[in-house]
């Protein structure tokens, strides 16, 4: 009886191990966009080497202890009638043995760090410069060398360094995009640096990394990496958006022009990436009726989540400046989605979604 009961529990825990190492093996096998594991960039490569470097180790340590281990369990099992084992407490030899091995492995993962730390830290080449600023809680993005300002979407030319410079408006956020690059800490009153170079194109998530406030957790943004040429379409557009798409004709977008007005939207937002007004503080929104995503990358940008977001935004998000004047209709709130969504100046990009 016994016998059986040891032998049910063996397979209860060998099944269990197995239905684990499935899961596991299924998870892997789906797409995390926010995962480190898989590297789209220089930088988020040189990084995931160390870790993988790390692990390797990791695991050699874990074979030979574990190896050893089991061993000892087998060949020296002890008997019931078998005299003391020998004692070697304080022995010199071992000692030594378990303190030098352990210091050379820590180098072996100490060297390639270092490494790391350095390269990650140079001053790169020929870099694209994007300002980045956050606020609460989304995030500004500006292109020195084009003059352009836009929010929560950093379009980035796919093979070529791009010099993230970074400061906050407000509290200390961190500008996270996993795939490209690590966490970098953004602080008002000081510039932080770092910089990626997308090697394929697609749509990647990023996320703030520090909590910065009640909505810490929807503090998104999206890189979009394009080809050079769909890269320079962007530019084009947007360094030639300074005043909003003309509605004209279409009746239920001018009653939504007229809403951006008197709702007061003005006050805040600007479709004017090329020269933005000074003291917007909400984010500029050239070329909104074409992005992926609204409210700072929280919502997919339909029609319908427009239309919620713009009736009820302290719904979504709460302690976010965005208020409106006054109650909104369901048609002043549909009018406003015409005009927003006619405020298209890119033509959708082509990204092809590596990423996917
Ligand atoms: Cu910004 Cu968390």
């Amino acid at each position: 009886m016994r016998f059986r009961s040891i032998a049910t529990g063996r397979l209860l825990w060998w099944s269990s191990l197995l239905t684990l190492l499935v899961l596991v093996a299924a998870g892997c096998a789906e797409n995390y966009p926010q995962t480190t594991l898989e590297p789209r960039g220089d930088f988020a490569r040189m990084v995931d080497d160390v870790f993988m470097t790390t692990v390797r180790w990791a695991i050699l340590v874990f074979v030979l202890v574990e190896g050893a281990l089991v061993v000892a369990i087998i060949k020296f099992r002890g008997k019931p009638d078998d005299p003391e084992p020998k004692q070697i407490h304080g022995s010199s030899v071992l000692e030594v043995v378990w303190t030098v091995i352990p210091a050379v492995i820590l180098v072996m993962v100490a060297i390639p760090t270092i490494k790391v730390i350095f390269e990650t830290a140079k001053e790169p080449a020929n870099a694209l410069v994007v300002e980045v600023i956050g606020h609460q809680w989304w995030w500004e993005f500006r292109y020195p060398e084009y003059g352009i300002t836009t929010a929560n979407e950093l379009y980035v030319p796919v093979d070529r360094t791009i010099d993230l410079r970074m400061v906050s408006d407000d509290v200390i956020h961190s500008f996270w995009v996993p795939q490209f690059a690590a966490k970098r800490d953004v602080f008002p009153n000081r510039e932080t640096r770092m910089w990626f170079n997308a090697e394929v194109t697609g749509e990647f998530p990023g996320q703030c990394a520090e909590f910065c406030g009640i909505q810490h957790g929807r503090m998104g943004f999206r890189v979009v990496s394009v080809e050079a040429a769909d890269f320079d379409r962007w530019v084009a557009g947007m360094s030639a958006a300074t005043e909003p798409v003309p509605v004209e004709g279409d009746s239920v977008a001018l009653a939504g022009q007229q809403l951006f007005l008197t709702k007061a939207c003005i006050g805040c937002h600007s479709f004017n990436a090329a020269d933005p007004p000074p003291g917007q503080i909400g984010p500029n929104l050239a070329n909104i009726g074409n992005r992926t995503m609204i409210a700072a990358g929280m919502l997919q940008n339909t029609d319908e989540n427009m239309a919620r977001w713009i009736r009820d935004p302290q719904g979504y998000k709460e302690g976010s400046l965005m208020v409106m004047a006054g109650e909104i209709t369901e048609a002043e709130s549909a009018a406003l989605v015409a005009y927003l969504r006619a405020q298209q100046v890119v033509a959708p990009s082509t990204v092809a979604a590596d990423n996917q």
